[in-house]
């Protein structure tokens, strides 16, 4: 389907390609020196001791789950309205996932008061996610969390460049977990990034990260280690050198493209409210700066959303959901009878709009009035 305006789209051009080259003809394509530098770069940007770059943010979650001490009959909050693998990550180390409804139709984050009454003996750690890189309470997390001494992950998949009070989002628990997926703000195609400011969960990470190998191949490469030893039960959740320097180049381009997403943002907000179209734009009063990963819209109560979602595409606009909520999946229905409202009247009306950089105010205006006649079929 070529679309007139996609979901999202890719800033990549010729520092992609060359970064890409220059890795090919160093013939070092496994994780090495790159990855390091863009490591460095990352913990710098979002001011962290640690971060340490894997294959996805699913195995980034698995082992976040994992250096929490999260395992078999424990527990860990999270919200439903999320991405299928933040829950699965819980699911992987043998703990339950319980799920926890959002605060409401303005903050779709997951709510500190729901997460509060579901804390049992079992509970052993939170994972909240920052949706579309809009800031969960983190003040009000942590200190519950302390509280009741609970690890906090922080599912940052959404948030690489977003702040809370100075503070980047992925910083502010133990150990946070950020997404390089290629529909995210900052792409190398599948990638992660975990951080940390704590030096034996960083160093617990590095391990699992490659079989629990005290040495990497790269080591015997430099010539620091001829052997290794197995310490761990761990896994092979490596990135490589390929996508570490897309990582790198991409790194340096998302401030400049996460302020072209907040100033489109406030352009649909602006626009929506001009056509004077009933559909609401969350976070109108979020706090700290958002990544602005995604472009969530409220439909009216009962509208047909397939309806609704078939009339953008008639139009050559390309829209999604985010998302379905993990409850009612078939493989997370069985054994738990759980009713999150709030979550489910908000998912059912939510349509994510598209929103990347290169979208020009004026295709704002062209989405915004595909609304208008989605809303009231001719
Ligand atoms: C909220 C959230 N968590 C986790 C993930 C998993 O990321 P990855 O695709 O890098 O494994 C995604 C990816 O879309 C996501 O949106």
């Amino acid at each position: 389907m070529q679309w007139k305006i996609p979901l999202s789209d890719i800033d990549f051009g010729l520092e992609e390609q060359a970064a890409v080259q220059t890795v090919l003809q160093s013939k070092w394509l496994t994780m090495g020196g790159v990855t390091e530098e863009f490591e460095r770069d990352f913990a710098a940007y979002v001011g962290a001791k640690h971060a340490i770059a894997v294959t996805n943010a699913t195995a980034g979650l698995h082992l976040a789950c994992v250096a929490a001490g999260i395992g078999n009959g424990d527990e860990a909050i999270l919200p439903s309205l999320t991405f299928v693998a933040t829950a699965n990550a819980v699911r992987y180390t043998g703990a339950t996932p319980i799920f926890a409804d959002i605060v409401g139709a303005d903050d779709l984050n997951v709510s500190v008061h729901a997460i509060e009454k579901l804390i049992t003996p079992r509970t052993r750690a939170l994972l909240v996610v920052h949706y579309g890189g809009y800031a969960c309470d983190m003040p009000s997390i942590m200190e519950l969390a302390r509280e009741r001494g609970l690890k906090v992950i922080e599912d940052a998949a959404h948030a690489a460049g977003s702040d809370l009070g100075g503070v980047h989002l992925g910083t502010w628990g133990d150990v946070g977990v950020y997404s390089f997926f290629s529909n995210k703000n900052m792409t190398t195609g599948e990638g992660g990034m975990l951080v940390t400011n704590d030096d034996a969960h960083a160093q617990k990470i590095r391990l699992l990260r490659s079989h629990g190998m005290t040495s990497l191949t790269w080591d015997r490469h430099k010539g620091h280690a001829w052997s290794y030893d197995v310490v761990d039960l761990g896994y092979n959740y490596r990135i490589d050198e390929i996508r570490s320097a897309l990582g790198k180049v991409q790194l340096a381009k998302l401030p400049a493209n996460n302020e072209r997403r907040r100033h489109l943002t406030q352009v649909y907000r602006d626009v929506l409210h001009e056509l004077a179209l009933d559909v609401t734009i969350p976070f109108a009063r979020h706090a700290g700066t958002s990544a602005a990963h995604l472009l969530p819209a409220l439909l009216p109560s009962g509208t047909d959303r397939p309806a609704f979602m078939e009339a953008m595409k008639a139009q050559g606009i390309q829209t999604s959901i985010h998302y379905p909520p993990i409850h009612t999946f078939t493989a997370f229905r069985e054994g738990a009878n759980v009713s999150l409202p709030i979550t489910e009247e908000i998912a059912a009306r939510e349509v994510t709009l598209p929103l990347y950089p290169m979208m020009t105010d004026e295709d704002v205006w062209t989405v915004s009035k595909a609304i208008t006649q989605a809303l009231v079929p001719a």
